[in-house]
């Protein structure tokens, strides 16, 4: 599939896949400087980013180098060693999660402030519900430590959309789920939304992603491909700039939820969630994304949780 792909797409989207394109021409900085760190650069600050572009051609290159390599020699010195993949996860792990695990050192046992809680709320808080994330958050909370700090069945329902694809699948989702299937009183409930594998699958085969490009565009505002063919969306689902560690389809889900100790579970619509929780804002994905809802077994334990890993 090349730029072919891109006659489907409507006239709106056509002139932003045509801004995408010429960016393609854009060269790297430094021979230092990698295509991700442009692009990256790029989606910041479109606005001075010619101006970076002509400064890195002009005869001031290299004092300007120069400067940089004494400025930032820490950060130069981790680009000489190591891959910009490590590099932006050592900075995840060290500044996001390493602080919200310290926070939650020494709560164990916690009876939380409501018995709801939204999990990786993100920007998105609810209003009643108690919004946990890593930072910012109610409540910070590093959910891939194998713990959660709330007592035994102090909870009546978990929300979290588009949070378990950051997370892998055997040492951090099992965990955690084991964890939710502890804190969730017996027939509380647990729902959850991540992008689906089915039909992302679906949407390359059938349409090329097309209509998932469509989609992306009308609800991310900003999202480029930058330049790259419409057959590049599928690797920003399945990674996005390595975010993302697993998708599911609901069969993954399911037994991932079941073999967590959860049961009952069925796959719903966003629909389903916003008529369940009316107060949750809507993110009409539902092309997209795979809606789950399971519950804890109504005579469940705790000792009936499996899969737990010590914290830290
Ligand atoms: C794609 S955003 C989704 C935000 C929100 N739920 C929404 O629907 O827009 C993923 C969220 O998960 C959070 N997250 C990722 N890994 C996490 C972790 N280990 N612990 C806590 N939150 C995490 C991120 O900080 C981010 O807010």
């Amino acid at each position: 599939m090349g730029e072919g792909s891109v006659a489907g797409l409507s006239r709106e989207v056509r002139e932003r896949r045509k801004g995408d394109l010429t960016n393609q021409s854009l060269p790297p900085l430094f021979s230092g400087l990698t295509r991700t760190s442009v692009d990256r650069l790029h989606g910041k600050t479109p606005l001075c980013f010619d101006r970076v572009v002509s400064l890195a051609r002009s005869r001031w290159r290299l004092p300007i180098l120069t400067w940089g390599i004494a400025r930032k020699p820490p950060a130069l010195l981790a680009h000489l060693l190591f891959s910009e993949a490590t590099i932006a996860r050592m900075r995840f792990d060290v500044l996001q999660r390493l602080p919200a695990r310290l926070k939650r050192l020494r709560d164990r046992d916690i009876v939380p402030r409501y018995p709801r809680v939204h999990l990786g709320a993100g920007t998105r808080k609810v209003a009643g519900w108690l919004n946990v994330d890593l930072r910012g958050s109610d409540y910070d909370v590093d959910l891939a430590s194998g713990r959660l700090p709330w007592r035994t069945n102090s909870l009546d329902c978990v929300v979290s959309e588009h949070v378990i694809e950051h997370l892998e699948l055997r040492n951090e989702l099992l965990p955690l789920l084991s964890e939710l299937q502890r804190v969730i009183r017996p027939s509380g409930e647990i729902w959850l939304s991540c992008p689906d594998i089915e039909k992302v699958c679906r949407s390359y085969v059938d349409h090329r992603m097309v209509d998932l490009l469509e989609d992306r565009y009308a609800r991310w505002k900003g999202y480029s491909l930058h330049g790259m063919p419409i057959s590049h969306l599928i690797n920003d689902f399945f990674h996005q700039w390595g975010q993302h560690k697993n998708l599911f389809d609901f069969e993954l889900l399911e037994w991932a939820l079941t073999s967590s100790g959860f049961d009952d579970v069925r796959r719903i619509s966003e629909a389903d969630l916003l008529a369940r929780f009316p107060e949750f804002p809507e993110r009409r994905d539902d092309l997209e994304a795979l809606y789950v809802r399971a519950s804890v077994p109504a005579a469940a334990t705790a000792a009936a949780a499996p899969g737990r890993v010590p914290f830290l």
